[in-house]
């Protein structure tokens, strides 16, 4: 027979206890958060979808992996274990190793940014746009139309607009565009993938310039599982070969090995320039530490290893996607607006049209992730307004779209911890009428959604 129900491909070793709380407990804590997420304890959440950042858990043979750490400051014998497993599927001349993907971001755009720069990219991510702009470059977002559309179906909706981004680069002057960026899949447009046929035609445009493109590649994997599934001459195709082809086309990467390298921590730089790499080795001698450990212990490196060796492994991945798909469905079927179709890594609410009675700058998205706090101790994550609103010059303006992500950290919850999650989402939704908005009390200038205070509107 062919199964309907697709298992875990694991079963659990050891566990971590939830602490259950109620309402008013929770009420107490996001108040003396000011009404910010990340302002809590993480004791007082029930199910935490913030991220799927370093949060999931790790294999037996992760853990084993861990025991075979050598922890010499240079030249370490696991570095050359991360090295080898790394050139498997990105086989790029130098990688670089680094605490986790903003420090490469860093490094890279300290090397590649500056004034007059700019930076394309299918959607930048919140610490990559951060990274960009403080150089003083411009980040810009490429993705096509479809991917700005919550609603619209479109198998490879993270794609890159070809038209935009050749339009990009003319009006900026080819020499003031250091780098294209790719971002797989698409975090902040819902996770979404980008084709392999996309990924060929904005290597067409770069080559066209003469500019270099780089992936970041934070979920290559669940990336290359989608064009597996959807892309016409990739059903036989294994994992791994086609994250290979993925890199062929690219002259680099960033990575945070919190995704996709199923790892708690890590993240590393790669590309084959040589000048731009004895660069960015000299900017992490500064900051992170010796190339061959680049911040991370010796054991982190060899879990990182066995991580990528897991992820590309067919039955992880259809269990995988398939689970995030699981939500999303639900969700979808009770006529809760989410961003289709279901991405890789997470399920994004529509709160702009779940709360019209909210605009933008009350933050809806801020509205929503509270009550599904409050209501069933879910911790999600705003990806709107708050996030993405303010400017370097003091301005703010409504971000393409209000969402609230709830990201599923990897092998971590179970079916029933997600029906739980169904069922407190279908209540929120019942309430949506009675949400109020939110303003900002306090925030810094940058990066402002994980620190600002909040205070609910009347
Ligand atoms: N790029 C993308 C697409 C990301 O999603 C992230 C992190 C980074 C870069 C930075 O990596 O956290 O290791 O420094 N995303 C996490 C998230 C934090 O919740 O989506 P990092």
């Amino acid at each position: 027979m062919e199964p309907r129900t697709i298992i875990e491909p694991f079963r659990i070793h050891a566990v971590e206890p939830i602490r259950m709380s109620t309402r008013d407990e929770r009420l107490a804590a996001i108040r003396s958060a000011g009404w910010n997420l990340f302002g809590l304890h993480a004791d007082d959440v029930l199910i935490d979808l913030l991220t799927d950042s370093g949060t999931g858990a790790m294999s037996r043979d992760q853990w084993a992996a861990i025991q075979h750490g050598d922890e010499s400051y240079a030249g370490s014998p696991s570095w050359y274990v991360f090295l080898e497993a790394v050139q498997e599927l990105f086989p790029f001349r130098h990688v670089i190793p680094t605490h986790q993907g903003r420090a490469a971001e860093r490094i890279l755009f300290s090397a590649l940014g500056g004034p007059g720069h700019v930076v394309p990219n299918n959607t930048h991510f919140d610490t990559t746009r951060a990274n960009v702009e403080a150089t003083g470059a411009l980040a810009v977002d490429c993705v096509i139309a479809e991917g700005r559309i919550p609603a619209l179906r479109h198998p490879f909706k993270g794609d890159m607009d070809l038209d935009l981004l050749d339009r990009t680069i003319r009006e900026a002057g080819p020499g003031n565009v250091p780098v294209v960026f790719v971002t797989v899949t698409n975090n902040s447009g819902g996770g979404q993938p980008v084709a392999m046929a996309n990924l060929r035609g904005v290597r067409r445009v770069c080559d066209r310039h003469g500019i270099p493109l780089f992936l970041d590649a934070c979920r290559f994997a669940e990336n290359a599982w989608f064009i597996h599934e959807r892309e016409e001459g990739y059903a036989s195709t294994p994992i791994a070969e086609i994250v290979r082809e993925m890199a062929s086309l690219a002259d680099g990467m960033t990575m945070s090995a919190k995704k996709d390298g199923l790892a708690n921590i890590g993240g590393w730089l790669a590309m084959n320039d040589d000048g731009l790499a004895a660069r960015c080795r000299n900017l992490l001698i500064l900051t992170e530490g010796f190339p061959t450990y680049g911040g991370l212990a010796g054991r982190d490196l060899e879990a990182i290893a066995q991580g990528l060796r897991e992820v590309v492994h067919e039955d992880y991945l259809r269990y995988r996607i398939r689970s995030t798909a699981y939500l999303g469905d639900a969700l979808d079927d009770a006529g809760i607006p989410v961003v289709l179709p279901i991405g890789g890594h997470a399920v994004y609410i529509d709160a702009r049209a779940l709360l019209p009675h909210i605009p933008p700058t009350a933050y809806p998205g801020q509205a929503l992730a509270v009550a599904l706090y409050l209501e069933g101790g879910i911790r999600g994550c705003e990806i709107g307004t708050v996030m993405f609103g303010a400017h370097p010059d003091g301005t703010e303006t409504a971000a393409p779209m209000d969402l609230v992500r709830l990201a599923i950290p990897r092998r971590t919850y179970t079916q029933s911890h997600i029906d739980y999650v169904i069922e407190v989402v279908r209540h929120v939704a019942e309430l949506a009428p009675d949400l109020r908005g939110y303003r900002i009390v306090d925030a810094p200038t940058q990066l402002r959604h994980f620190t600002a205070r909040f205070a609910p509107l009347d």
